[in-house]
């Protein structure tokens, strides 16, 4: 089914019809699931996207009544939801809501689950698709991956169409020797098309936009390569510190976290070939061709091709916030990176020598993410006698949120009889121009695994390509003094060390957002 539809037209219909299902969510007590997987399920079930036949289970180590689990999604609902609780509509869903208490190497917590499962398709009088969600930090990935497989609910209904399915979370393993660990453990207990890799910021409208914007115009293909981009900018800026998973991010750091998931796809979807369909298989291969161009990276501490930074106290919006350090639950003494920022060459014919510079950071000046491509100047100096300032180069930029849209800076003359010529931007924002209550990504990217749609999942070796080009990184920074840290004021820009970067390329980071 994957194969056959086509990704950036949905066709809701499809989603209507599909199949019985169960999530199973591991982790069901954590954040995730409460910000994001919960009020992704309400909203589709307000859609009436949600199969007919549709049960939870949370799963979890904490004990928790059904009630008591039931009584928290309303809780998620009321605090993280784009659109109001619906009661009459979500107490339908409540019904078929279930908590599973056990730890995640339990094998006879799962045998319960499996006991339960197969109670409610006597009750039904037919087999249910299952589809396990790993919402748990990494480091219970294995366990519930072995699990699985022996308690045999990953082997349930194998071969038929309601096969088990299993999304799993991001970071895909700390390194690559994790990476293929976990591709390893989880390839024994599921095929690849049963298995979801997910990067939610694949299921963000204005990534999905990314490849709308530059294939279905005629009017960009022709300038996106070296002659006519000097150098690309991907920014994903937040304004937030840890915020409560100090346990997992201080494991984790910006580069586990952002970098070799997000951040990446990113850069695959601006930079790849234009695929030859949008099968899902067809794209993914352009995403690990791209890949595997880019070349190593310098990581000489000065000079070289990446910066490590982590915040000190400072102001964010005017108000004073703790250095990271400091924060709730992270190591004094921690050296784990908040900000990545980092110069890449991706080595073919397109984009040899164009730098793609990327950034990412927590307790930066403000929340926002946005691609910019730079153009070369134009040729020539028509303008350079009558013109009182340096023509601005033209520049395109994604705004991938907030305030999502595209903004094209332009040159244009100022009304007068002088030839003054002045910067302007061409705005397109999707509030003005659709309304402003888009799906948030989870929904998409949950009802395509429920019908088998995995054209916006991460393939096996795409993660490892990735962590191919980072794990050198990570290694780098344990033997470097200070792990390479540079520090960087909350509520600024990042580290001093990341303009240097540019700078020594005779660029600069553009103030995103403007
Ligand atoms: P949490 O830290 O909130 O953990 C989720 C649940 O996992 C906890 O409620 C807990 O459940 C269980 N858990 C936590 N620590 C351990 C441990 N050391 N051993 C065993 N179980 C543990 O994580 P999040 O919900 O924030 O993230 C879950 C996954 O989702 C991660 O892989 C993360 O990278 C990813 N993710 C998170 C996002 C977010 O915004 N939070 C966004 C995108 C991805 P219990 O005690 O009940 O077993
Ligand atoms: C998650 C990271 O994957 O993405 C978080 O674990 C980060 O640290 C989040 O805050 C950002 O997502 P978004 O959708 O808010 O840009």
């Amino acid at each position: 089914m994957s194969d056959e539809k086509h990704p950036f037209l949905h066709d809701l219909s499809k989603h209507r019809g599909s199949p019985s299902t169960v999530i199973v969510i591991f982790g069901a007590s954590g954040d995730l699931t409460a910000r994001k997987l919960i009020p992704a399920l309400f909203n589709l079930s307000l859609d009436s996207l949600l199969p007919n036949d549709f049960y939870l289970f949370g799963f979890g180590r904490k004990t928790m009544s059904k009630e008591e689990f039931s009584e928290l999604t309303v809780t998620s609902i009321l605090e993280h939801s784009r659109r109001p609780l619906n009661q009459e509509v979500w107490a339908r869903i409540q019904q078929n809501i279930f908590f599973e208490t056990g730890d995640y190497d339990d094998l006879q917590a799962f045998k319960a689950l499996h006991n339960k499962i197969q109670t409610i398709e006597n009750n039904l009088g037919r087999n249910i698709q299952i589809l396990f969600y790993v919402s748990t930090p990494p480091s219970v990935f294995k366990p519930i991956l072995e699990n699985l497989g022996k308690s045999g609910l990953a082997s349930k209904h194998r071969g038929s169409p309601l096969a088990s399915k299993i999304i799993v979370e991001k970071p895909f393993g700390r390194d690559l020797s994790s990476a293929k660990e976990l591709n390893r453990i989880i390839s024994k207990e599921f095929t690849e098309d049963q298995i979801y890799r997910i990067d939610h910021y694949l299921g963000k409208e204005t990534v999905q936009d990314l490849l709308v914007l530059r294939f279905a115009n005629s009017i960009f293909e022709p300038i996106w390569n070296l002659k006519y981009v000097e150098y690309v900018e991907i920014t994903v800026a937040e304004d937030m510190g840890v915020a409560g998973r100090a346990g997992y991010y201080d494991q984790s750091g910006a580069l586990r976290d952002m970098i070799q998931n997000h951040m990446m796809q990113l850069l695959s979807l601006v930079a790849m070939e234009p695929p030859i369909s949008t099968k899902s298989e067809d794209i993914r291969d352009e995403k690990v061709k791209l890949l595997k161009a880019i070349q190593p990276l310098n990581l000489k501490l000065q000079g070289g091709d990446v910066v490590r930074g982590q915040y000190t106290e400072g102001l964010i919006h005017g108000d004073k916030v703790v250095g990271f350090r400091e924060e709730k639950g992270i190591n004094p003494h921690s050296w784990t990176e908040t900000y990545v920022a980092l110069c890449l060459n991706i080595n073919n014919w397109r984009w040899n020598g164009v730098p793609f510079y990327m950034r990412s950071g927590k307790r930066m000046a403000r929340r926002v993410s946005e691609i910019a491509v730079h153009f070369r100047p134009a040729p020539g100096s028509l303008f350079k006698e009558s013109n009182k300032f340096d023509l601005a180069q033209n520049t395109l930029v994604i705004q991938i949120q907030p305030d999502e849209g595209t903004t094209l800076l332009l040159n244009s003359k100022v009304p007068g009889l002088e030839t003054i010529i002045q910067p302007v931007k061409m705005h397109f924002r999707y509030a003005t121009t659709f309304g402003s209550n888009t799906p948030e990504a989870y929904e998409r990217l949950i009802l395509d695994a429920i019908i088998g749609d995995s054209t916006l999942f991460i393939r096996g070796d795409e993660t490892e390509v990735s962590w191919n080009l980072y794990s050198p990184i990570l290694e780098s920074w344990q033997s470097a003094k200070d792990h390479g840290i540079e520090t960087y004021t909350a509520g600024s820009w990042g580290p001093v060390a990341a303009d240097l970067l540019l700078a020594e390329r005779k660029h600069a980071w553009r103030k995103p957002g403007f």
